[in-house]
């Protein structure tokens, strides 16, 4: 993408400084699963996801003139983490195409999740999209007429070549990222807001995190996409992803909430059992998060409450109701649902 290549021969800035950036995780709601062959961080299907607040990433990006050797430091919570230095590296490497900058400094990165790192949270998205805003920042630096619009673009296609869900983490609301031929501007180099009707039901919608299981994923995501490269049933998944777009087109229109809840449920019944019928195959699920969805099928029976759940790449449980309906649904997740998880994290849709 040419317009993204940074083209300043000259540059003058101070010989040090440091950005903090914050970045919030996100939930999709038609997800992300497999990439283009030979192509970097392009994906097979367009996505959509909430940015979540509560659950965020903060990053503090100390840079200084490299002298002779590049050196990069990473601390995460306090500790320093020589174990998060190859996929960084490999984040610098790829974007230092576009950020020809970043090869005149040294780095310490430093940075605090407010959720459990690698629990099935998107920490990856929120955490490489902070990083991407601290960039930009730098870039500003150097480029005084530099446009927020321009800022956020081309940090979401930085943070994409980081890790692809984290393209949608530098907008809040609902955000698309992947061509779709019914989302206008939507592409697969980087994040764009969800352009068109909103229902004021969708717009104050909650998420309540049930945290089934905090240690780390076995199968991370990026070896997860992999596995699409040779799936039986891919093609009909991509397919599928696509025409669950349109569907949500109309869906978010029109504030159909049932609706709402079927297609989510799917995408993310999906999503699982994508990984189920690899090869290797694996599953994501432990058995108290196949309680928490069977109690939220029989609640929502029962009290004809509008709850639906979402999943991600591992064993917790999103919750998604409107706020309308908080004050029942919190008490009955408390009281019922409580004695499956580890820990519950009250979030919302941005
Ligand atoms: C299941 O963005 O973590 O959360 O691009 O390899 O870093 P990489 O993968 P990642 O995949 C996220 C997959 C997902 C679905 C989604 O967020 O759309």
């Amino acid at each position: 993408m040419k317009s993204f290549f940074f083209k300043k021969k000259k540059y003058s800035i101070d010989s040090n400084g440091v950005i903090t950036r914050k970045s919030h995780s996100n939930i999709a709601l038609i997800k992300y699963w497999g990439k283009h062959k030979n192509k970097i961080q392009i994906p097979s299907n367009s996505s959509i996801s909430y940015s979540l607040g509560e659950v965020y990433t903060v990053t503090r990006l100390s840079y200084e003139i490299k002298k002779r050797n590049f050196s990069l430091r990473v601390f995460f919570s306090g500790k320093e983490k020589t174990s998060f230095i190859p996929k960084i590296l490999e984040f610098f490497h790829r974007i230092s195409f576009y950020c020809s900058y970043l090869r005149d400094f040294n780095f310490i990165i430093e940075t605090y999740n407010t959720f459990p790192h690698s629990s099935g949270i998107a920490s990856s998205a929120s955490s490489m999209s902070s990083l991407a805003l601290c960039i930009m920042e730098i870039e500003k630096k150097l480029v005084s007429s530099l446009k927020k619009d321009f800022l956020l673009k081309k940090a979401s296609f930085l943070a994409r070549l980081g890790s692809g869900s984290a393209c949608r983490s530098i907008y809040p609301g609902l955000v698309v990222w992947g061509s779709h031929q019914s989302i206008k501007g939507s592409n697969n180099l980087y994040a764009i807001q969800y352009p068109y009707k909103i229902h004021p039901i969708f717009t104050k919608m909650v998420d309540t995190i049930l945290i089934i299981d905090e240690t780390p994923k076995k199968i991370l995501s990026s070896k997860g996409h992999q596995l699409m490269k040779n799936h039986p049933y891919a093609k009909e998944r991509f397919k599928n992803a696509n025409k669950n777009m349109d569907r949500l087109i109309s869906i978010l229109k029109i504030g159909d909430l049932q609706e709402f809840g079927k297609l989510i449920e799917h995408e993310a019944l999906t999503l699982h059992a994508m990984i189920m019928t690899s090869r290797p195959y694996f599953i994501w699920m432990k058995p108290n998060t196949l309680n928490v969805l069977h109690n939220v099928w029989d609640f929502r029976m029962q009290s004809k409450k509008n709850i639906y759940f979402t999943l991600d790449a591992g064993a917790n449980v999103h919750l998604l109701y409107p706020i309308q309906e908080k004050k029942y649904i919190i008490k009955w997740i408390y009281s019922d649902l409580f004695f499956y998880c580890k820990k519950i994290i009250e979030s919302f849709c941005l």
